[in-house]
């Protein structure tokens, strides 16, 4: 007889806002009891199977199974696996369920984690794929929001850069619609706003939302700023990435007419958009963000295993 397929995270939006709340809530817990935790996942193996570059992603699920006193298995790159040889990832995930008890997958081809959730038997929890969704960066985004500005709503949240293929920014917006009277200001030229189906959802939620190529019309209005890299990756010319790649540069120059209590955001890597004198800035949340990422991944592996 098949067994039930386990639940598996492949957009946030396979989150409720409930479960999203409780598992900032056990982020929490573990920045103040982290001793609580040191064994939860004991005997627990993940296996990160990333066929796209990372640091962040793939080291922070590995820091929190082992936080949770579990093990790692990791391909970290295509090349290392036998899907350089033309391995399915339907074969590749059948495979992994029989030696790991949870997987956490990049690809670079957008749907590749929902073939991989239908055709695993272990939890499944997409770590980006393509331009299409990066969930576990929206956690660590919603909770560096919520410790560093005490909610996520009533907020002035500015999204700047790459909109046409950051895939954190969909996911970020997907997440923060659940929150009410959020306003937004989308920042980004004209060849990367936006893509229609994040539009429409942003007009079918009836919130306040514009458009701006300016960072400097938009910056005295926000609460929260995202910035992001615009995706080299992704484009189909050399060209267009070369022009449009220093569109905008955060600087100390820029923060002038900032909010005092701005929190700046990004999910890294950076190149050249936000300068690094912006680092010492109190409001620059970025590598704070990197550990909510781990606490977030932390509550988000013992949430999939079923582990209180
Ligand atoms: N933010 C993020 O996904 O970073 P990596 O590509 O280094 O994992």
């Amino acid at each position: 007889m098949n067994k039930p397929k386990p639940r598996s995270v492949v957009s946030i939006l396979d989150l409720t806002t409930d479960e999203i709340n409780g598992l900032m809530n056990v982020a929490d817990d573990i920045e103040n009891n982290p001793d609580k935790y040191r064994e939860k996942c004991k005997h627990k193996i993940l296996s990160t199977i990333f066929f796209e570059p990372s640091t962040r992603t793939r080291l922070s699920f590995e820091a929190a199974m082992l936080s949770l006193g579990g093990s790692v298995i990791s391909t970290a790159d295509s090349q290392s696996s036998s899907a350089a040889k033309g391995e399915s990832i339907s074969d590749t995930v059948k495979v992994i369920s029989n030696y790991a008890d949870i997987i956490a997958m990049r690809h670079p081809k957008e749907g590749a984690p929902v073939v991989g959730a239908m055709k695993a038997d272990v939890p499944v929890i997409n770590a980006g794929d393509g331009g299409h969704f990066h969930p576990t960066q929206t956690l660590a985004d919603l909770l560096t929001i919520r410790r560093t500005k005490g909610a996520l709503s009533n907020l002035v949240i500015g999204l700047c850069g790459d909109l046409m293929f950051g895939r954190t920014v969909h996911s970020l917006i997907e997440a923060m619609l659940r929150y009410p009277n959020n306003k937004y200001v989308m920042i980004a030229p004209s060849e990367l706003r936006l893509p229609e189906y994040i539009r429409e959802e942003l007009d079918k939620a009836g919130v306040d939302w514009e458009e701006t190529e300016s960072l400097e019309y938009a910056m005295p209005k926000l609460d929260v700023l995202y910035m992001t890299r615009v995706q080299k990756e992704r484009f189909f010319n050399e060209e267009d990435y070369v022009r449009l790649k220093d569109t905008y540069i955060l600087d100390e120059e820029k923060l002038k007419t900032a909010k005092p209590d701005l929190a700046i955001l990004h999910p890294l890597p950076r190149v050249n958009e936000i300068s690094v004198s912006v680092d010492d800035d109190p409001r620059a949340k970025y590598f704070y963000q990197t550990l909510c990422g781990k606490q977030m991944r932390m509550a988000l592996i013992m949430f999939l295993l079923g582990i209180k």
